[in-house]
């Protein structure tokens, strides 16, 4: 048994069987050996999985883009930061920084970049990577939102694959009611999931308000963490934006009876494996976002959703086939015929971004702006 599978196991024989959140909290965030605590790489070709910014610099400037149009709708403010939660490797804070620097002398000036990291190990790789870029004097480390500025802040709240990797309740329809499945242990140690009363009523208000019912043995993920994590961006943004990227679908899609068995997946160096209980603290464990869910805490906590669009139309409206060509001198060239793979990969029906979704929600704005990257977007209450 690995030195955290102990770790979750004695928890379990002092205090009796966890949440799965709980149990999910501990394998991925354990300062010392949870997944994302632990050294080496986890995301892009050496790692676990991909995620978008790994898959070409302009992801990064496209958000980059929208960004500018966020900051010229707030009148064009001297201070503005950007807050990005969750930034993994710090390569879309690298990218996006380039872009500003290149595209918007003016933006930049104003700008501050903060990187919110939960993980030591990846706070130091971030630091790494930036130490030596062109913007290094604008990247800031704070531990929290209150540590930007404990009386608020103006700018924008970035994540990207950040909601997916919060802790999440599991729950399973049984006899009619809901119950909550719970890490337990085996006779032999192992870990097993047992079903139980929901450990919070939080579970069923959720419920309750997605107007969805589970079919008779189906398995489902809560996510909770989310609507506390939305209470504390609304508390410290005083005017501006939330901006978020994540995959996932809306409740009634996510709850429907062909996700029968619900949507946890893991990853371990790029395979996907389907329990959760196995590899503790060396596999990424992730949920699919109920963006109506989301879209609903945000607003329940004081945000206002402007739209929520798929992520190849969000990058599509702000000009990425542009973007590419304007590299592109139509001759043949090996480095430019890569780049425009990985531009398909993230617009292309059936890529990677055909399930990615972008949900952005503006705070103190009014009127609410209309943002290029959202242009026929959907209002968040749509999400099917
Ligand atoms: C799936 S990775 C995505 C990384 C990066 N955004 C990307 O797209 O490549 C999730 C990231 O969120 C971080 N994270 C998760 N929960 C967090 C929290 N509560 N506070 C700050 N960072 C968190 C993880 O450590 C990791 O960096």
């Amino acid at each position: 048994m690995s030195k955290l599978a102990a770790i979750i196991a004695a928890e379990i024989s002092s205090q009796g069987p966890i949440t799965f959140a709980r149990f999910m909290e501990l394998a991925l965030y354990h300062p010392e050996y949870g997944y994302y605590s632990t050294p080496g790489l986890k995301i892009g070709g050496r790692g676990d999985f991909y995620t978008a910014p790994t898959v070409s610099p302009l992801f990064g400037a496209m958000i980059a883009r929208q960004l500018e149009e966020m900051w010229r709708l707030a009148g064009r403010p001297e201070n503005w930061s950007i807050v990005e939660f969750g930034p993994g490797t710090g390569k879309l804070a690298g990218d996006i920084m380039n872009a500003i620097i290149k595209d918007y002398p003016d933006f930049y000036r104003a700008v501050a970049y903060n990187l919110v990291e939960i993980s030591s190990e990846l706070k130091e790789q971030q630091q790494q990577k930036l130490a030596g870029h062109e913007a290094a004097s604008r990247f800031r480390w704070p531990d929290s939102f209150a540590a930007i500025n404990p009386a608020g802040f103006n700018g924008c709240v970035l994540a990207n694959e950040l909601v997916d990797a919060f802790p999440v309740h599991l729950v399973e329809q049984s006899n009619g009611a809901l119950g909550e499945l719970l890490v337990a242990l085996t006779e032999e140690n192992n870990f097993r999931l047992q079903l139980a009363d929901p450990s919070t009523e939080d579970i069923s208000v959720y419920f309750n308000k997605q107007g969805v019912k589970l079919a008779e043995g189906q398995r489902a993920e809560v996510n909770l963490y989310a609507a506390d994590w939305l209470a504390e961006v609304t508390q410290y943004l005083n005017r501006g934006f939330v901006l978020l990227i994540d995959y996932g679908t809306g409740a009634r899609d996510l709850y429907g009876p062909h996700r029968f068995n619900g949507t946890v997946r893991c990853f371990y160096h790029h395979k996907l494996i389907d329990d959760p209980l196995v590899h503790v603290g060396q596999q990424d464990i992730t949920a699919h976002v109920n963006f109506t869910a989301l879209a609903s805490q945000g607003q329940q906590a004081g945000l206002h959703p402007l739209g929520l669009i798929s992520q190849p139309q969000f990058l599509l409206n702000l000009g990425i086939l542009d973007a590419v060509s304007a590299h592109n001198d139509y001759t043949y060239n090996p480095e430019i015929l890569k780049k425009t793979m990985a531009i398909k990969q993230l617009v292309m029906p059936g890529g990677m971004g055909d399930i990615f979704k972008v949900l952005i929600f503006s705070q103190n704005m009014e009127p609410p702006p209309q943002l290029t990257g959202l242009d026929g977007a959907k209002k968040p209450g749509d999400a099917k």
